[in-house]
Parts: C-alpha cells; sequence; structure tokens
C-alpha cells in the first residue's frame, strides 16, 4: 500500500504525537472529566476510569492507528481497502462512514460549548465575575445561554476557526496549529497548577480526586468511566484513524499510543487538580455537573486574587483545547471528500464545517428558542445529538474495530505494522478480541437500556 497519504503528513513521530493528543485533549478533560469526577465521587470514578483507559483505551487507539497507517487514506477509504485485502464484505467502509458521520455530529455541539468558553474569555477578562455572588454567576450562565444570537455568535466564530485551520491542510494547517498551541496549552496548565496550589486548598482537591471509597462505585459511574474514556481518547469515530494515515512509518504504535493516553489522562488530572481546590477553597460544591466550569469556576476565580487574569487564561486554555480536537472531528470527512469528487481540501472543509455549525445550531437553540422542542421523549435536540454520537455511535465504532482488527483483517498487517515481541503481541490480541469488545458491548447495551441497571 501507498507509503505517504495524498493529503499529506506528519513530518515527525513528535507532530503525530501533538496532533493526536490536541485531538484527544480537550472539553472532555477539562470540562466533562471533572464535573463527572465531581458528581460520582471523585477518587473511585477517577479509578475506574483509568482501568478503562489501560484496558480498553490503548488497546482500541492501537487498532485505530495500524489501521490508519495501513490505509493512508480517508477513514471510509481507508476501511473499504482493508476489507477488500484481507477479502471481507465490503460494508467494512460503514465502520468509516460510521465515524466520520459521528465525529460530524459531535463537532456541530462541540462548537457550541466550545463558543460558550470563547465568551468566557471575554466575560472573565473584562471582570463580570469579580466578586459575583454564587446566584449572580448562576444568572450570568443561564442569561448567556438563552441569548440564541449570542451562542451562535460565538459558535460561528469558533467554527470559523475550525475550517479556517483545516482548510490550509494537514502540514500548513493542522501541524502548524498542534505545534504551537500544544505546548501553549501544557504550559497554561502547570501555571494554573501553580495557582491552585496557592490557593492554600490544594490537598483537598487532591485527596478529593484521589481518595479511593468503594461504595463509591456504582453501576452508573463505570458508564460513565467508560464512556468518558472512549470520547476522551476520541475513539470509535475515524479521528484516530485519519490521523494515523498520515503517521511516518518508523514511529512504534505501542509506545506512541500509550504517551498520547498518559498525556491525555495526565491533562484530565490535572484539569481537576486546578478546578477542585479552587472550588473547595471559595466553600463551593464539587458535585455542580455540566455547570461546574460555567458557573462554580467563575465564582471561585471571581474571589480570588489574580482570579481575573488567570480566570481568563483558563478559558483561553479551554478554547485550544477545543480547538485541536475540533480540527480532527472534520478531518475524516474532509479528506473523504478530497478523495471522492474533484474539489480542493479548502472547499471541502467549508462544506463539512459549514453544515456541522448549521446542525450545531439545533443545539445552540436548546438552551434557548428551542429548549421546548423535544425529541424521543424528554431530549431536547442537543441531549439527543449528544446521546446519539456517545452513548450509541462510539461505543459501536468501537466494537466494530475491535471485531474488524481482532478477527478478520489479515493477520499479516497488524503484525507488521504493530512490529511487537510475541508475548505483547499475544496480550494485545487477547485484548483487542475479548476483552474490549466485550467490556464496550455491556456498556453499550447497558446505557442504551438503562433500565437493566435496576438489578
Ligand atoms: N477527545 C475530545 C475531547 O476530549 C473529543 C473528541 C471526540 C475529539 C472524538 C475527536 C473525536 O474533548
Amino acid at each position: 500500500m501507498a507509503s505517504e497519504s495524498v493529503h499529506g503528513m506528519w513530518s515527525s513521530r513528535l507532530m503525530f504525537i501533538l496532533a493526536a493528543t490536541g485531538s484527544a485533549v480537550g472539553l472532555g478533560n477539562i470540562w466533562r472529566f471533572p464535573y463527572m469526577a465531581g458528581e460520582n465521587g471523585g477518587g473511585a470514578f477517577v479509578l475506574v476510569y483509568l482501568g478503562c483507559i489501560a484496558i480498553v483505551g490503548i488497546p482500541i487507539m492501537m487498532a485505530e492507528i495500524l489501521c490508519g497507517r495501513e490505509g493512508r487514506q480517508s477513514p471510509v477509504n481507508t476501511m473499504k481497502a482493508l476489507a477488500a485485502r484481507s477479502g471481507q464484505s465490503p460494508a467494512w467502509e460503514s465502520l468509516g462512514w460510521l465515524g466520520a458521520i459521528a465525529g460530524f455530529i459531535i463537532l456541530s455541539f462541540y462548537g457550541v460549548i466550545a463558543g460558550w468558553a470563547m465568551a468566557y474569555i471575554a466575560s472573565v477578562g473584562a471582570g463580570d465575575f469579580v466578586n459575583t455572588t454564587a446566584a449572580e454567576a448562576s444568572a450570568h450562565f443561564s442569561n448567556f445561554t438563552a441569548d440564541a444570537g449570542l451562542v451562535v455568535l460565538w459558535q460561528t466564530l469558533f467554527m470559523v476557526l475550525t475550517i479556517f485551520i483545516v482548510a490550509r491542510g494537514v502540514d500548513e494547517g493542522l501541524e502548524k496549529a498542534v505545534k504551537y498551541m500544544m505546548p501553549l496549552l501544557f504550559l497554561m496548565l502547570v501555571v494554573l497548577l501553580g495557582y491552585a496550589m496557592a490557593s492554600g486548598h490544594f490537598m483537598e482537591g487532591l485527596s478529593f480526586l484521589f481518595s479511593f471509597n468503594i461504595e463509591k462505585i456504582t453501576a452508573d459511574a463505570v458508564l460513565m468511566a467508560m464512556g468518558q474514556a472512549f470520547f476522551t481518547l476520541s475513539l470509535g469515530m475515524g479521528a484516530i484513524i485519519a490521523y494515523g494515515a498520515y503517521m511516518p512509518r518508523d514511529a512504534n504504535i505501542l509506545g506512541t499510543a500509550t504517551i498520547i493516553a498518559m498525556l491525555d489522562t495526565g491533562v484530565a488530572l490535572m484539569s481537576g487538580m486546578v478546578i477542585f481546590p479552587l472550588v473547595f477553597a471559595n466553600g463551593l460544591e464539587a458535585s455542580a455537573g455540566p455547570g461546574l466550569m460555567f458557573i462554580t469556576l467563575p465564582i471561585a476565580f471571581g474571589q480570588m486574587e489574580g482570579g481575573q487574569i488567570f480566570g481568563t487564561l483558563f478559558f483561553i486554555l479551554v478554547t485550544f483545547a477545543a480547538l485541536t480536537s475540533s480540527i480532527s472531528l472534520v478531518e475524516p470527512a474532509v479528506a473523504w471528500i478530497v478523495e471522492k469528487v474533484k474539489i480542493t481540501r479548502a472547499q471541502s472543509a467549508w462544506l463539512v464545517g459549514g453544515l456541522a455549525w448549521f446542525v450545531g445550531l439545533g443545539s445552540a437553540f436548546s438552551f434557548n428558542i428551542g429548549s421546548d422542542i423535544t425529541l424521543f421523549g424528554d431530549k431536547t435536540f442537543f441531549d439527543t445529538v449528544d446521546f446519539l454520537a456517545n452513548n450509541i455511535m462510539l461505543p459501536l465504532g468501537g466494537m466494530m474495530a475491535c471485531i474488524f482488527v481482532g478477527w478478520l483483517i489479515d493477520r499479516r498487517i497488524p503484525r507488521d505494522q504493530l512490529e511487537l515481541s510475541e508475548g505483547v503481541f499475544n496480550v494485545w490480541q487477547f485484548l483487542i478480541r475479548y476483552v474490549s469488545p466485550v467490556a464496550v458491548f455491556i456498556i453499550f447495551v447497558m446505557s442504551v437500556f438503562p433500565e437493566l441497571l435496576k438489578f
């Protein structure tokens, strides 16, 4: 198969690591992980989550990278080619499709939440939260999300930035973006960690995240931890297959996937270590749910010395993290269109991004003019697409990837791509054949039929 992709290549292994880590590190780490840990009692959730990353996350990430690097095309065409070479049904192309559609759906609502984070750069920066009360901060958030025009404005800005980067291509767009944004992101996180340490409540935050109480592990927490492991590593939707297609041949897959998973987990834990000490320092609740970042945290910043500056920095960090993820959500569809029809990458990026923006309006309006419109029972448009992508499409995509790579692919391909010793290869193969698909299947069934949890 081709040794290079027509879309371009990462210039080194390090650039692949930055790009894939950029995809992985996003709203999932800074917004979702801390509030889920907060809602599920801290340490117990964190432990289950770490287990899911190690046993399910890393093996599936390796499978996705190896498919991408072998196929060297968009996930749809990569799957098609690998199925043909392995003598399997061309229907496996649908795995690529499922991914591209899931990515598109995630992108649509991701742009809305990322837009909120961008809006908060402006409002925290302007000092809107200085000495604010809890009620005011909460009103600020609901007034903001209730303003459809404003929400769409920020969503549009975020989507245009995303499209702009992807339109410039793998080398000039994606690689340049991650090359500068990722080191800055780590730097900002370290600065904020120092700030959290100075809050005087750092140990309280740490013990919340790491103290382990077995009674707190509920079936629900396991379900959320597994879903989160998938989402945070960008698995099950083709982003990693697409990025793997641009990975140099000499980079080792096991080592690289492990580094990416560790960096991603490190950022999630560090975000928790930044957020919880600030929350506790101001006598606030850790279990605020999705409002933790947009309500609780601004109150904390508003009451602290230097909070205006560090709070602004925090929301810049979130925006950077979201941007390096959103570009990976568009890439699979953009690359596929470029391969399929004769339009330029820039046209393809505007087309895919523009459509995702349009569908995203549904999510933007779920918090204001469209909040009464519900689908599937009581779910708003936002809740519906979130559920569809995260609870159905990602696990389904992950499970199909396990079956294809674990059982059906030409056996020479994983051996050749992974270059592992016999023993290590067998461990990986055991995980990808039995452990990961079964674990994902159980979680999948339980999240689609929550009644089963009632036993
Ligand atoms: N991993 C990203 C995050 O944690 C989200 C994402 C999911 C990005 C799937 C790409 C693909 O925010």
